[in-house]
């Protein structure tokens, strides 16, 4: 027998004219909700609040990491709750946070080697390579390659991999070898920015500038101006195009520079 429909009510519950609904369920129970939203706001329209397991809204924050499996499949797949959007019959529940293992270190005293690394977290070496943290990754990263590159000790390798995690945790929630692959690659993408990537030397050199007073002046006169003069300044600015290939554009009044 299929679970009793239940239909939302609230304010997020008025539907425009003509939308459809389809059935989801979430935590094992049955809403119906439009077919067009986000798991999120689907759950918001279902009465949800969100106390936890939402932050940014845009699939940067990491807080929404979701479970589901559709109607007649095995599988499980795994989703931002703030970026997929709801399937007919699918069923679903949030992981907002996962207690993976954190180790404590002072970055200022950790050396960017990875015996460092693997010191802090020997359980790098239980990693069977299953690849299922890849599989479960909503922001396809390669997981097991870059658990891979630290165990090998290629911190700069492991540091390019990870660049998008964004410590959802679903990774850790898959992982035979119960390692906190995201807390692990925070680590080495932290050693790799201090003390491996080598400094960008144009920014040293507006660092410079700025502290030798040279922005003083032009700062001054744009705080004497006034809300209509400093709007006018804003809308009228010269603007760099969209999409301008890297290094190829230049303003024409080169006088702040
Ligand atoms: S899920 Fe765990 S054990 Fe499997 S490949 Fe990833 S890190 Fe290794
Ligand atoms: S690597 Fe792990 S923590 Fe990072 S985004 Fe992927 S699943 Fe989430
Ligand atoms: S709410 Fe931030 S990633 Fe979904």
């Amino acid at each position: 027998m299929s679970a009793p429909k239940q239909v939302a009510t609230g304010d997020r519950a008025i539907l425009p004219e003509g939308a459809k609904t389809i059935p989801i369920f979430v935590m094992g129970k049955r809403y119906e909700v439009p077919e067009t939203l986000t798991i999120m706001k689907a759950m918001e329209y279902a009465g949800f609040k969100f106390l936890r397991g939402a932050g940014c809204r845009g699939g940067i924050c990491g807080a929404c990491p979701t479970v589901y499996r559709k109607e007649g499949d095995y599988k499980l797949y795994f989703g931002l709750a703030c970026q997929t959007v709801v399937e007919p019959n699918m069923y679903l529940a949030q992981i907002p946070f996962y207690p993976a293992n954190r180790a404590q270190y002072d970055i200022e005293k950790t050396e960017p080697l990875a015996d460092a690394v693997h010191a802090l977290y020997p359980e790098l070496f239980r990693c069977v390579a299953c690849n299922n943290c890849t599989k479960a990754c909503p922001m396809h990263v390669e997981v097991l390659d870059y658990i891979s590159a630290i165990k090998q000790g290629d911190l700069a390798r492991a540091a390019k991999l990870s660049f998008d995690c964004i410590q959802c945790g679903m990774c850790a929630s898959r992982c035979m070898g119960e390692l906190p692959q995201y807390h692990i690659a925070q680590l080495v993408r932290r050693l790799f920015g201090k003390y491996i990537q080598p400094r960008a030397e144009h920014l040293q050199k507006r660092v410079a500038e700025i502290e030798s007073g040279k922005y003083d002046a032009m700062l001054g006169e744009l705080q004497k101006m006034g809300h209509a003069e400093l709007e006018k300044l804003y809308k009228e600015r010269e603007r760099e195009p969209d999409m301008v290939p890297l290094g190829t554009w230049m303003p024409k009044d080169v006088s702040h520079l």
